[in-house]
């Protein structure tokens, strides 16, 4: 697929993804790559207008740290150095950076003294918007051909530009919410200055990947598993325009769905967009397995291990496949390539379909990984799936299992479930679901004293969460008035029978996660 795009250089800060979510918002492709993985020869195929160096944890003044290739800055092409980008752009190009001076975190405002084609019309000179700034080091000296054009207190080169070259430095984050029209100034970047076209729409992508996975499928057939999130349906609706009827989809219902999800899904897949589906109910193989365990790790280890040979029989009643489709988006093929290449601690086993592929001998067919989760709702949208169901909230691969700490039994599913339904009925009738990430109930492993009526109550508690994110790598929870969190409560305690007490999460992640296994 031939794009105007960008490339955007890795130097591991927490916020390069937002940096490429904010350049595809303005219709340009761009990939991220770790710094030290870009050769001349892989950079000459991408063919990228402009570059961009991301932010990083490292100081540039300590030996040995990362650098961006130094072939990049001979190419001709405009370059926005950020944070750390911005300082390695200095110490490459003969400027200074200098450590130990006060650390800078946080809101910060800068004072515009030169304009540039950077700032376009967003900012003119004796402007002073509110910046985000999160660094150590600062620059101190500037090579010749750079201009300050703008300052703060803390970092006296808060801007530099050299408008010959199109090389840019700033020293703050305009990729995040809280710099004021940063999201401006990366357009100027990537629209005016690299002159991308900002072609990339879901729209045109659509039809792209359609033409795609008919090119690498040929007449082979493709199985994929529906787990009823949003990932799953999308790649199902596109694989299903490119090849029809060579695509199967299998529903495997562990027992551990949301109320109502199984007839949901089979219904819109089944009847609404005539897919072949395989509905299987393997509810009791999965609860006898889950029986008396309560360690979380063992519970994921048991579903996913259950999904896969379930997932497997299915496969071989419709004769087997060639291709299995994965919901894989781009933040998951990003993750898989860690800069620095370290190892990452394993806070929970994921449980999607990871193990088929080599048990089944498959090839595997991704036709979302090179998209955002705004971007697969979007997509979704453009095969005109409904809204209701694209902008649903995302959904565990082993369901109310994580939900239920403890032992898992059918009751204790069917408690949660209806408690579950309560609560999202009431945050859609207060308006509130699309400005929350993720909602939903824990049915706890306690049971609580309680006085209904003129009687004793002796039943289970409930916790609900709401958390905001971005990308479900870090979460807030989310900020209920007092009165809604009361009504939800009379309501779960009146109409759901087996629970007489209901709590409120109000632990961000980290240090908590967003589910409780
Ligand atoms: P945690 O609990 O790790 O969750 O903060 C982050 C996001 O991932 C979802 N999640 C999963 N999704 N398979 C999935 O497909 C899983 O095993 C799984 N575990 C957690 C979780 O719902 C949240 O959106």
């Amino acid at each position: 697929m031939q794009h105007s795009s960008l490339l955007i250089l890795d130097f591991g800060s927490q916020v390069t993804k937002l940096i490429a979510r904010r350049v595809r918002e303005h219709g340009v492709y761009c990939e991220i790559w770790p710094y030290n993985n870009c050769s001349p020869e892989d950079l000459q195929k991408f063919n990228p207008e402009g570059i961009i160096l991301s932010g990083g944890p490292c100081s540039v003044t300590d030996e040995g740290s990362p650098r961006a290739p130094d072939f990049v800055f001979d190419l001709g092409l405009p370059i926005l150095g950020i944070c750390y980008g911005q300082q390695t752009m200095m110490a490459q190009l003969g400027g200074v950076v200098e450590a130990g001076h006060h650390c800078e975190y946080g809101r910060a405002d800068i004072e515009i003294t030169k304009n540039t084609a950077l700032f376009g019309t967003t900012w003119t000179e004796g402007s002073t918007p509110t910046v985000w700034m999160s660094h150590g080091d600062r620059v101190t000296n500037i090579p010749d051909g750079f201009d300050i054009v703008a300052t703060s207190k803390g970092a006296p080169c808060a801007i530099i530009a050299n408008e010959d070259k199109k090389f840019y430095g700033i020293q703050f984050h305009p990729e995040v919410m809280h710099t004021q029209n940063g999201s401006e100034i990366i357009r100027n970047f990537v629209r005016d200055i690299c002159g991308c076209s900002g072609d990339w729409t879901m729209a045109s992508y659509k039809d792209e990947a359609i033409q795609a996975i008919r090119d690498k499928v040929g007449a082979e057939k493709v199985i994929c598993g529906l787990s009823g999130g949003v990932d799953s349906s999308v790649a199902a609706v596109l694989i299903h325009e490119a090849i029809g009827d060579q695509l199967t989809c299998i529903y495997v219902d562990t027992g551990m769905m949301r109320k109502g999800e199984s007839d949901q899904v089979v219904g819109l897949f089944r009847d609404h967009y005539n897919i072949p589906l395989i509905h299987e109910d393997a509810s009791d193989l999965f609860l006898g397995k889950l029986a008396s365990v309560d360690d979380p790790e063992k519970k994921r280890k048991i579903i996913g291990g259950t999904f896969i040979d379930v997932f497997d029989d299915c496969a071989k009643r419709i004769g087997g496949a060639d291709w299995l489709a994965q919901g894989t988006l781009y933040p998951d093929v990003i993750e898989s390539v860690s800069f620095d290449g370290g190892p990452s601690v394993t806070i929970k086993s994921h449980h999607n379909v990871g193990g088929l592929p080599e048990k089944m001998d498959l090839k595997i067919l991704e036709p979302l990984r090179e998209l955002f989760k705004d971007e697969v709702r979007d997509l979704g949208r453009a095969l005109g799936l409904h809204d209701d169901f694209v902008a649903r909230h995302p959904f565990p691969g082993p369901g109310l299992a994580v939900r239920c700490p403890g032992e898992i039994t059918r009751d204790k599913l069917d408690i949660l479930r209806e408690a579950d339904a309560v609560y999202l009925d009431a945050i859609r009738e207060e308006g509130l679901y699309n400005e929350i990430w993720q909602a939903f109930a824990v049915l706890l492993p306690v049971r609580t004293v309680g006085v209904m009526g003129d009687g004793r109550t002796y039943d289970y508690a409930c916790a609900l969460r709401a958390v905001t994110s971005v990308d479900g790598m870090t979460a807030d929870f989310y900020p209920f008035e007092m009165d809604f969190l009361s009504r939800v409560a009379t309501r779960i305690i009146n109409e759901v029978k087996g629970i007489n007490r209901v709590t409120y999460d109000i632990t961000s992640k980290p240090p908590g996660t967003i589910e409780w296994e």
